[in-house]
């Protein structure tokens, strides 16, 4: 197929690129490189340096079987802080977006959607069922593309898949994790245990969770992509499929803190803080919908593989401008 992926140079969107191209696709990325990196973007990609609102009908203008799009702000405080930014980067310019799939008849569209939406959950594993009440802006952003997307689905004929990611880590061989202010968990840790920083704070410890700090559920970000490509092949014209995607298994800040311990063997300080505004106490899926409909089967979804991928990415030696390799 022909695809369009947005937000091509950043983390996950680079690790599906390039799972695209190994799979036999024809890739563009389109990215404004605002927080991604050039070198991030898998040789064999053609690449579009540019903001989604105002690129996407050029990068569309060659004909496209799918979009996928990741092009998002997706840092939880940040959003706490400037709801704008999240309304404009990821609502706005995805409506800007979808109109222009729409006006060049693109018939797939695969949207990074998150587990952000379902906001503090009644019942724990959540289902796709589960209702939709975001507790920060970050979440409620996401929500109004999976709302607009189900309507592009029923009135105009899109087959639309968005896929609700839960806490995205480990690396994709080169391909990894990072950001130029990190906020994400196991990033944080690993910058510790590699001495960059002295400690993690861990943010809320009076949660009603059994050790009080924060429970998620990691899913490998490999993992992650191989759902994108059955996701890709699901697009039914006319029809919103939602899928989550994460292991099942909740793990609470205290105990990630505790398995970068054993796979670094860095004592790795924690210090504890309050809570960090808009973090729900627990998110963990079920992700039975994606197992049965898509035949989506994680290989790595041990959290100490996960993590033992990512701190192979952080730990291995700069290598200048080479594919995906600088940092
Ligand atoms: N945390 C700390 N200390 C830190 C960093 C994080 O205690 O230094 C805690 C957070 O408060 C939270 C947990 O670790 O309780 C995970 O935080 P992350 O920032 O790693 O991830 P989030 O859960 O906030 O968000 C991530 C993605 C979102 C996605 C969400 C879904 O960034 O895009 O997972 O679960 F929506």
């Amino acid at each position: 197929m022909k695809v369009l992926v947005t937000g091509g140079a950043g983390y996950i969107g680079g690790v599906v690129a390039a799972r695209l191209l190994e799979e036999g696709h024809e890739v563009t990325v389109l990215d404004d490189l605002s927080t991604g990196h050039r070198d991030a973007v898998p040789e064999g990609c053609a690449f579009i340096e540019g903001d989604i609102r105002h690129h996407a009908a050029e990068a569309l203008a060659g004909g496209a079987d799918a979009v996928l799009h990741f092009a998002a702000k997706s840092i939880v405080p940040e959003s706490m802080a400037h709801p704008e930014l999240y309304w404009g980067g990821n609502t706005g310019a995805s409506l800007a977006l979808l109109e222009a799939v729409r006006a060049a008849g693109v018939p797939r569209f695969v949207f990074s959607s998150t587990a952000a939406v379902y906001g503090e959950p009644e019942q724990v594993p959540i289902t796709e069922d589960a209702p939709v009440r975001p507790t920060n802006p970050y979440g409620a952003s996401k929500a109004a593309i999976d709302a607009a997307l189900a309507e592009h689905a029923r009135m105009h004929g899109l087959g639309a898949v968005s896929l609700r990611y839960f806490n995205v880590a480990g690396a994709h061989g080169s391909l990894g994790e990072r950001h130029t202010t990190e906020t994400h968990l196991i990033p944080i840790v690993l910058q510790v245990a590699r001495g960059e920083r002295d400690h993690v704070a861990v943010h809320g410890t009076d949660y009603p969770t059994p050790d009080g700090s924060c429970v998620r559920d990691y899913i490998h970000v490999t993992d992650l992509a191989d759902a994108h490509l059955l996701a890709l092949g699901a697009c039914v014209p006319g029809r919103h499929r939602v899928y989550n995607l994460g292991n099942g298994a909740g793990f609470s800040v205290r105990e990630v803190v505790e398995v970068c311990r054993e796979v670094t063997g860095h004592p790795v300080p924690a210090v504890t803080g309050p809570r960090r505004p808009g973090d729900p106490a627990v998110l963990v899926a079920a992700a039975d919908r994606a197992h049965t409909e898509l035949g989506w089967r994680p290989r790595r979804s041990a959290l100490r593989d996960i993590v033992a991928d990512a701190w192979a990415f952080h730990s291995a030696p700069a290598t200048g401008s080479a594919p995906g390799g600088a940092r």
